[in-house]
């Protein structure tokens, strides 16, 4: 692709696009992009950000952060990167609140087929409690770093129910000062908690996402 490697353009798919809007980062917010390599969501939030935002990204896995770095250098954007386990957070969290974050969950990674058949065959039944064990972990978690008012939006590559709205449905029963926000999308389908998009919809990947707010 002409000027790919001066950043002229990006490649991602139209679902994992939706996440940029969805956030709504307004000025001198501080964000923080968790599970973030190989960072299309990262670069993509800070080009639909006002300049005085900062993002933090984290990821656990070390070479998956290297393409956030070469992603944001390729794209001139500038965040901080770092490599850890979210669920560490006495070992990276600042002190300081923030007031948008994107989980961007580890899955069973179901609404990506279509690119990545190997999952048919790699991917068990028997993955999936484990998964939802460590989202579920992933989001009380972020949950405590996040600021009063500011807006946690969980996202999926999944299109399993039990990963993405009995997920926040569960959620929502442990954390009083959640409310849902509601997104109001053409694309996808309502579900009790969040939107669902099957694989296809729109010629887009199968995608979740739910938005909450703290009250
Ligand atoms: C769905 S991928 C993220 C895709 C990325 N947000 C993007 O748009 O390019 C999930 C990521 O979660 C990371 N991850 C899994 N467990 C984690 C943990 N405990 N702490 C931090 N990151 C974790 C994985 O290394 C993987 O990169």
């Amino acid at each position: 692709m002409p000027d790919f490697w001066q950043g002229a353009a990006s490649v991602q798919d139209g679902a994992a696009q939706l996440a940029a809007d969805l956030l709504d980062i307004q000025p001198d917010q501080r964000i923080l992009d968790v599970c973030a390599a190989p960072g299309g969501k990262t670069a993509h939030l800070l080009e639909n950000s006002p300049s005085s935002a900062s993002l933090l990204a984290l990821d656990i896995d070390e070479k998956r952060n290297q393409r956030v770095i070469e992603n944001l250098q390729r794209l001139q954007l500038s965040a901080d990167v770092i490599t850890a386990d979210a669920l560490e957070t006495n070992a990276w969290f600042s002190g300081d609140p923030f007031q948008r974050i994107l989980l961007d969950a580890p899955c069973s990674a179901t609404g990506v087929i279509r690119r990545h058949p190997d999952i048919k065959l790699l991917r068990k039944p028997s993955d999936i409690p484990a998964l939802t064990e460590l989202q579920s972990k992933l989001l009380d978690k972020m949950w405590a770093l996040l600021d009063k008012k500011g807006v946690l939006l969980y996202a999926t590559c999944s299109i399993l129910s039990a990963e993405n709205s009995q997920q926040i449905a569960s959620f929502m029963a442990r954390h009083a000062d959640a409310k849902e926000i509601k997104i109001d999308a053409e694309w996808g389908l309502p579900c009790e908690y969040g939107r669902q998009i099957l694989p296809g919809d729109n010629n887009m990947d199968g995608f979740y996402y739910a938005c909450i707010k703290k009250i």
